[in-house]
């Protein structure tokens, strides 16, 4: 297997899958997070305003597990984070996940499309904030002092996915485009592809296994991510 081209300008969206391996459950493969959990009681503004107190108690146990001393970046991470730092071009990752593994293991520019676990957001003021404690309903908010205006700072379903405006200009200038642990089932992420192979992008995907947008790529590999990316970066740096 090898590249014909050199690519200059690399653009890498990333999904629950590389961070499986970490220890953290994916959301749509068997033993999912959607399998104990309704998204819509989860993950939606509806959701919330129902019931704000189990929300917070999902996302409080989130990060708490990102937090604890069992999860770590992996391999996949490690490896994209020596891609960016080696690689004589350009390069951004734009991540689906709410983790932070690209940025412990070092990777710099990285777009949080469905927002972050360890940031909050005032509804009153859109205001974003670092956080790293558990929220609960009667938490006062650090910028409007009142108590029942924090939420996690996540893209529900529903709502627009954040940076779309530089995700677009960036998947419109790239020519290698890689698509790594995503089931390709969520839009707008699912689309990417299609962007950047109509401005000529080269698209590969990585994934365990075939995906409903496989078809869509250019080259698909098969595997576990922390087998899988180390080996295309390596092709990559070669
Ligand atoms: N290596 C590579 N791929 C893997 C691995 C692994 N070790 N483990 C699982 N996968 C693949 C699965 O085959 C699947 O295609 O990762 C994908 C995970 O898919 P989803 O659970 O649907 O996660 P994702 O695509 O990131 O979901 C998108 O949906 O609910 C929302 O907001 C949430 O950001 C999330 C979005």
């Amino acid at each position: 297997m090898n590249l014909n081209f050199n690519p200059q300008h690399i653009v890498i969206l990333t999904g629950a899958g590389i961070s499986a391996e970490s220890g953290i459950r994916t959301f749509r493969d068997a033993n999912g997070l959607w399998e104990d959990h309704d998204i819509m009681e989860v993950a939606s503004p509806q959701g919330f305003d129902r019931d704000p107190e189990l929300v917070h108690r999902f996302y409080n146990l989130r990060r708490q597990q990102l937090l604890s001393d069992e999860v770590h970046p992996n391999q996949a991470h490690l490896s994209l984070a020596k891609l960016e730092e080696d690689f004589k071009g350009k390069l951004s990752i734009i991540t689906q996940n709410v983790d932070n593994l690209h940025e412990q293991a070092g990777s710099k520019n990285v777009i949080h499309m469905h927002g972050e676990l360890l940031r909050m957001k005032c509804v009153e003021t859109g205001k974003s904030l670092l956080n790293k404690r558990d929220i609960h309903v009667e938490t006062p908010c650090p910028c409007c002092l009142k108590t029942g205006n924090l939420r996690p700072d996540i893209v529900w379903f529903g709502e627009y996915p954040m940076h779309m405006a530089k995700i677009e200009e960036e998947l419109s200038q790239c020519d290698l485009f890689i698509s790594i642990g995503t089931s390709g089932v969520v839009y707008p992420a699912a689309m990417f592809v299609q962007l950047a192979k109509s401005n000529g992008a080269y698209c590969i995907e990585v994934n365990l296994e075939q995906t409903q947008v496989s078809d869509d790529f250019d080259m698909h590999m098969q595997g576990p991510a922390t087998e899988t990316v180390e080996n295309l970066v390596k092709l990559i740096l070669s």
